[in-house]
């Protein structure tokens, strides 16, 4: 099936890569608002039979998925088989009813999604109780993990590396990691008391003086999960910490917290464009377009 790639507002630079490298043409669109704010959408070229591949992480998804919708909406109207990669995946972490009366938003996002994609693409999804995709998706779902370029990073970049993981969640991707580099790791014990607040149990690290810690999750998000892991590994005698995260969603002011709680260095995945980008999962992508 001969493809086509759209990008959605944002998105451009890995959508680019993607068609560069694979020889696949931009489809060309109009995508606006009307005066009143809602949204114009507007497909110029020919999709008919074609797989349509649309680029759209999911950061702040809110004002992004209606305009998502639509498109795919329209695309498969005129024809093409949808598929969407989203770098990344969000609702993923309200995957219980922690209280009372709370919405599984992971679910309901996940069959929301299932109604107008055919397949996903999709990095490192915050998949903690649930096994696989297929629980909450009902379209066929790649999975794709940065395991492989963090730990190249932190080969070409750190001396002595101890990788450490925050909470039990994180013991998947962190041992990924540490087995590929044949490098020691460690897996911390977290609470999280509220949005804003979690406590952090650290072992005894004596014998990892002379290491880099280096932080891996899977999501930056308020930051303070990296904030307070910094602080107990510098209290027990360590070396500043380097934080890397596949995701960095940075919420309100968490990257200049997180800088001004004394870290070595940040380093985030381009899933989301920020500044501490360094690692590119583009390739990745690509090499999971069949
Ligand atoms: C937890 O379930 C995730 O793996 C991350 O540890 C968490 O999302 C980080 O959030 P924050 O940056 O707000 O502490």
């Amino acid at each position: 099936m001969d493809k086509i790639i759209f990008a959605l507002p944002g998105n451009e630079t890995i959508a680019n890569t993607i068609a560069d490298k694979l020889h696949f043409p931009v489809g060309e669109m109009v995508l606006r608002s009307f005066p009143d704010a809602e949204t114009y959408v507007r497909v110029l070229s020919n999709v008919d039979g074609k797989n349509a591949i649309l680029v759209s992480t999911l950061y702040q998804p809110n004002s992004k998925l209606l305009p998502l919708y639509f498109l795919a909406k329209l695309l498969k109207d005129l024809g093409a088989k949808v598929t969407l990669i989203a770098p990344y995946l969000s609702y993923m972490r309200q995957d219980k009813r922690f209280h009372d009366g709370e919405a599984v938003s992971s679910e309901y996002f996940a069959a929301l999604l299932s109604s107008f994609a055919d397949e996903l693409i999709t990095i490192d999804p915050h998949l903690h109780r649930r096994n696989s995709m297929s629980e909450i998706y009902t379209i066929p779902c790649k999975v794709l993990h940065a395991a492989p370029l963090i730990s190249s990073w932190i080969k070409e970049n750190i001396e002595m590396p101890l990788l450490v993981g925050p909470d039990s969640e994180s013991e998947q991707w962190v041992a990924e990691t540490a087995a590929k580099m044949n490098t020691p790791y460690i897996v911390l014990n977290k609470e999280r008391i509220s949005d804003t607040e979690v406590k952090i149990s650290v072992p005894d690290v004596v014998q990892f003086k002379n290491h880099t810690p280096v932080l891996v999750d899977d999501i930056i998000s308020t930051a303070k999960t990296m904030i307070v892991t910094a602080k107990h590994l510098s209290e027990a005698g360590l070396k500043p910490v380097t934080c890397i995260g596949v995701h960095g969603l940075f919420a309100g002011n968490a990257y200049e917290d997180l800088l001004k709680a004394g870290v070595g260095r940040i380093i985030t995945c381009n899933t989301i464009l920020h500044l501490s980008n360094e690692i590119d999962v583009s390739d990745l992508i690509i090499n999971s377009l069949d």
